[in-house]
């Protein structure tokens, strides 16, 4: 397909009242000129049906794979600007949110829209504290994976498995139904992923314990030895990784929320969509490329080694990708990436510098310099850093994306809610410009 053409019109030589938020198309298969409201910066794809040859033509679509740009819905939750580096929840910019919330008080202001007062937070971490158990049913199916299963498989199955026990969850146009799946969902994430990692240790289940917080208790089921008292998660550690959740939460239409939405559209129940958007996220080109960074820094092996590698990236044409670097929306740093960088210091003084770092930090400095890198405008992202902080506070490569998740949990209730509310929506159903072969007539097989 060709790409458009650009003409000027003169509008300072039209009169003023030709002027307005329209586009004017012409046809040039029928002469016919249509006017297609603009609102929002944007058209309406469905305004396109219009301009047909005939009455039997079914009319224009636009084909957009990758919905490189096509909104397809509208949303009052989190804003990017891709080109200055902006990321903002419900108007706060990032950096402020980091800075001074904690990552539940986070996830109630992109559930509700507001920063809770001290009522509603002290209300809120209490219902999520209440539902941080999971069944014990669940906890058998865990063990029936394989010593090696990956966190995120485990994750995603056991998630989907929590529909069949929460059956109510499927009454998804009841407020008060949604409200308590949300407690759940939010609550039993990291209950999940901490037994998944234990199972993979091949060590007991730590249970939730009620008297911790969020980012606490996680830690708490992740490292606690049965036979190990007093263990108490350090405190900067725990700070960093509620940072890290808080910077995970929402991100707006990425891969992995369309998906929670397609999924939503069709009424499904929540954990049904949340599997499904765990599954996209998995994916190496999205929350799985900071496993695959760790990787990459480990395969790169010393800071000297940084030039060739570049150059392999750069001669692999798309087949060898810089992980971590790049986004489809940031044109410019990721505003997560450099606040994980700052903190990556504060978790090193308290755990001991990461060796990879300095590769890290040697990537970073030559791919910024770098033709290839610099006019793709290519900067590091979320994933870069990361991996280097989940790694030092003791987390294994392959439970890297489930730390991913468990935020982003927040972010996915957030649209699906905003989804179901939306009067606009309808089930997810995108076109296709079909370019297989025409009717065929059936040959049996003895003839083919
Ligand atoms: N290393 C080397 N080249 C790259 C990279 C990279 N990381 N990313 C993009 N390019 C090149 C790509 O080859 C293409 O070059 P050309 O124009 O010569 O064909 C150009 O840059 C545009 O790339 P694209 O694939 O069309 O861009 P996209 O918007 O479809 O992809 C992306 C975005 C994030 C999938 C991609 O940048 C990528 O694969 N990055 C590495 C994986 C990664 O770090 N993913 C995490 C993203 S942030 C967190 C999240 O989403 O979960």
């Amino acid at each position: 397909m060709g790409t458009a053409e650009v003409k000027t019109v003169d509008l300072e030589s039209t009169a003023p009242e030709t002027r307005r938020d329209a586009l004017s198309v012409t046809d040039r298969r029928t002469g016919k000129i249509y006017e297609v409201p603009i609102a929002n910066g944007t058209i309406r794809a469905m305004d396109l049906r219009q301009i047909k040859t005939g009455p039997g033509d079914f009319g224009l679509m636009s084909y957009d794979p990758a919905f490189l740009n096509t909104a397809s819905c509208t949303s009052r939750v989190t804003f990017i600007d891709g080109d200055k580096g902006i990321l903002r929840y419900r108007g706060y910019p990032i950096e402020q949110l980091a800075e001074k919330c904690s990552y539940l008080e986070v996830a109630y202001l992109l559930l509700y829209g507001e920063l809770p007062n001290a009522k509603q937070y002290e209300e809120w971490v209490h219902n999520i504290t209440w539902h941080t158990m999971i069944h014990e049913s669940l906890k058998k199916l865990m063990d029936a994976f394989n010593y090696d299963a990956h966190p995120m498989g485990m994750l995603i199955a056991t998630v989907a498995a929590m529909s069949t026990f929460y059956p109510d969850a499927r009454d998804v146009h009841h407020q008060a139904s949604r409200t308590k799946q949300t407690y759940r969902l939010i609550a039993k994430m990291p209950t999940l992923a901490a037994f998944a990692y234990r199972h993979s240790l091949g060590m007991p289940y730590v249970y939730p314990d009620n008297d911790l917080s969020y980012t606490e208790n996680f830690l708490n089921m992740l490292f606690k030895m049965p036979a190990a008292r007093g263990y108490r998660p350090n405190a900067t550690l725990v700070k960093a990784l509620d940072i890290l959740f808080i910077l995970h939460a929402d991100h707006e239409q990425n891969c992995g929320t369309s998906v929670m939405r397609s999924i939503g559209s069709s009424h499904a129940d929540p954990y049904s969509a949340v599997a499904g958007a765990a599954a996209a996220l998995y994916g190496p080109l999205h929350g799985g490329a900071n496993e695959e960074v760790l990787k990459m820094l480990k395969e790169i092996g010393s800071a000297s080694r940084v030039p060739s590698f570049i150059e392999e990236v750069k001669a692999g044409k798309g087949e060898k990708r810089l992980m971590g670097f790049g986004h489809r929306v940031y044109k410019n740093f990721d505003p997560r990436a450099t606040i994980i960088k700052r903190m990556a210091e504060e978790v090193f003084a308290v755990t001991g510098r990461n060796p990879l770092l300095d590769i890290a930090l040697e990537l970073e400095r030559i791919a910024l310099q770098d033709d290839y890198f610099v006019k793709r405008k290519l900067y590091p992202n979320v994933d870069f850093y990361s991996g280097l902080i989940y790694q030092a506070i003791g987390i294994p490569t392959a439970a890297f994306t489930v730390l991913f998740a468990i935020p982003r949990t927040s972010g996915w209730i957030a649209q699906w809610e905003e989804l179901l509310e939306d009067p606009d929506e309808k089930i997810a159903r995108p076109r296709q410009v079909y370019q297989g072969p025409g009717e065929r007539t059936f040959l049996p097989m003895e003839k083919r």
